[in-house]
């Protein structure tokens, strides 16, 4: 089976909806040609296109910006869709991996219903979205193993994801039922004030003071 990955994640080198993808990677890989696109640059989309419009499977990583989908990948999402609109005879399943910043993976919600939206103008068929809260967390925990302490839900989620990718036996017609929204098992007081402590020498890092992020 022919599996396109798109990593919509604008960062230039290590991010967090790559390290979801290379989860699901491996728990996929047995028998399947996998090729991930980082579609962050215009010339990379032609053959990004090519390869969706030829796949058996779709599987969308992003991260949320402002409750919805990155201008790039929204982009290639337009020109994929023009060209699908032209050219594609296949039905060809899609899965979505949304992360996100705040500790609730259900922010996600209206990003994963973006990308079903998507798949009905472009003549794809919507399978399942998972959304991920906590994701700049559960990106940074590389020691921790998947399905264990704070990664127990992601676990459940992308073996539960990865199984359907292979099996394709879900109704894709309960569409958002299917979709699945999971918080790191950690708690969320702790969180959030990890989070807020990290803005400051952030801040630091970047040549800001304390009084410049607090500015309106
Ligand atoms: C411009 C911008 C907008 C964002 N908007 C949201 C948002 O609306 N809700 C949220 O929970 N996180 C938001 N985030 C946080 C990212 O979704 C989060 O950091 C994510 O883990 C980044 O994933 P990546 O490493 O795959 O790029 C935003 C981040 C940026 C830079």
């Amino acid at each position: 089976m022919n599996i396109v990955m798109i990593n919509g994640s604008p960062k230039v080198k290590e991010n967090n909806s790559q390290y979801f993808l290379s989860e699901v990677e491996k728990l996929i890989q047995k028998d399947n040609d996998i090729l991930t696109f980082k579609i962050d640059n215009v010339s990379k989309y032609p053959k990004a296109i090519d390869a969706i419009l030829n796949c058996d499977r779709l599987i969308i990583a992003f991260p949320l910006y402002v409750d919805g989908i990155p201008s790039h990948l929204l982009r290639l999402l337009e020109e994929c869709e023009e060209c699908a609109k032209k050219q594609n005879k296949k039905d060809i399943p899609v899965y979505a991996i949304v992360n996100c910043g705040f500790y609730e993976g259900k922010q996600t919600h209206l990003a994963i219903q973006m990308i079903e939206n998507w798949c009905k103008k472009a003549n794809f068929t919507w399978v399942q979205g998972v959304g991920i809260g906590g994701g700049e967390m559960l990106g940074s925990l590389k020691s921790v193993p998947l399905g264990k302490g704070p990664k127990k839900s992601l676990g459940t989620s992308l073996g539960e994801l990865s199984k359907n990718i292979l099996n394709n036996n879900i109704d894709s017609s309960t569409s958002s039922k299917n979709n699945i929204f999971i918080s790191p098992n950690f708690p969320r007081f702790i969180f959030k004030s990890t989070a807020n402590y990290h803005w400051n020498p952030e801040a630091k890092s970047n040549g800001l003071t304390k009084s410049d992020i607090l500015r309106k």
